[in-house]
């Protein structure tokens, strides 16, 4: 009976042993590096371009990366990240040499565009958004903006804040989050008069899918519409308080999504945040104003194609 007990207590020994140093080794190692295999590609820009890749960074990374001091895309702290991921930093993107990419190169900006890992190796947990979907005209339009004399990405020597990340985000990062692979054939621009296809290439890659699926966890990145409640809402991304603000359900649905919803409705909330009879939309829904309504007329129409789901979010008020 002594020798069960005694083998019992050096078999917990040994496991609580190895739990010890498995946190040491994730705490000590941080978030994982993973090789860096840099494409062939050099950005090519052209007045258009330029435009393009600025209203694509205004709508997609000037959210995250602007900072209200400098007016520029020199970073900040990221108040609606979850705590739990720690404190988080956007980083300097002008095109200082030191802080910024101006020493960047436009094969390292696109691979970490695409995958999330930095050109030291250093991968980026999803704290900040993959282009998986992006066709490789409008990545190569937001590089061509970023090498741009835009005064919102002109060289500013504003230092970066490193993000403090907490031992969870490490853990999972070892565990769970995963870069992006790049992907092995080109990506092509959706047909513009087809106002279907035009739709999805936007609720996919401006994201809305993310936030407006069941979950950030079950949410598939490479192939959107198989996310978990594709567009029913319910997701739960935080505000600047830290308070939930539910997503709501974009299906076709009658009386839980936008099922009554007409075109013009449907602009005016994405486009200025205003929904008929009822208050503003809240962050962290923003509005979209670089869009055209013949942009968002076009998500209206692929969100109509998609089966209407029953799933009733309600709008919660904090006062
Ligand atoms: C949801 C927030 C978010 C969005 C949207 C976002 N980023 Fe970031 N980005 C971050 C954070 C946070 C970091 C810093 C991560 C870290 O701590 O390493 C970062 C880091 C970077 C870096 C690395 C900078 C460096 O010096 O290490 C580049 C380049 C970058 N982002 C470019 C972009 C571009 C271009 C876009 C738009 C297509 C974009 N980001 C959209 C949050 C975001
Ligand atoms: C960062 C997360 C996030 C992203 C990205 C996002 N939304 Fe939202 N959206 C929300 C939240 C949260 C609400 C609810 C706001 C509220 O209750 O005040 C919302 C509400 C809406 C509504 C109002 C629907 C209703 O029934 O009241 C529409 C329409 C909408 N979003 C469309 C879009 C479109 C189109 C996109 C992409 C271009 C998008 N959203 C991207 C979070 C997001």
């Amino acid at each position: 009976m002594k020798k069960l007990v005694k083998i019992t207590g050096i078999i917990f020994g040994i496991v609580f042993l190895i739990l010890i140093c498995m946190v040491l080794y994730v705490n000590f190692t941080g978030i994982p590096k993973y090789e860096v295999v840099l494409p062939e590609y050099t950005h090519v820009s052209t007045p258009e371009s330029i435009e393009r890749g600025k209203k694509l960074a205004l709508t997609l990374c000037a959210g995250c990366h602007k900072n209200h001091e400098t007016g520029k895309l020199t970073g900040t702290l990221m108040l609606d990240a979850p705590p739990e991921f720690g404190k988080i930093y956007s980083q300097n993107i002008t095109q200082d040499s030191t802080y910024g990419i101006g020493n960047w190169t436009d094969a390292e900006l696109l691979y970490l565009l695409r995958t999330g890992i930095k050109k030291d190796g250093q991968y980026i947990p999803p704290y900040m958004a993959k282009l998986t979907v992006t066709s490789d005209q409008d990545i190569n339009a937001i590089i061509s903006f970023l090498r741009s004399d835009d005064p919102l990405v002109a060289p500013n020597p504003t230092p970066d804040q490193p993000s403090e990340v907490s031992f969870l985000t490490k853990l999972l990062s070892h565990l769970v989050f995963k870069p992006m692979p790049m992907p092995t054939k080109p990506i092509k621009m959706p047909d513009t008069t087809d106002r279907v296809a035009l739709g999805k290439y936007y609720i996919q890659t401006l994201d809305c899918f993310s936030c407006h699926s069941a979950d950030f966890k079950t949410n598939d990145y490479l192939v959107p519409e198989n996310s978990k409640g594709y567009m029913a809402g319910g997701n739960k991304p935080l505000n600047m308080e830290g308070q939930i603000i539910a997503t709501s359900n974009l299906t076709p649905h009658k009386t839980s999504g936008i099922g009554n919803w007409t075109e013009e409705q449907f602009i005016k909330a994405v486009k200025f945040g205003l929904v008929e009879n009822d208050r503003a939309l809240r962050f962290p829904m923003l509005p979209f104003v670089y869009l055209t309504d013949y942009e968002i007329a076009s998500m209206y129409a692929y969100l109509k194609t998609l089966p209407p789901v029953d799933n009733k979010v309600p709008r919660v008020f904090y006062d």
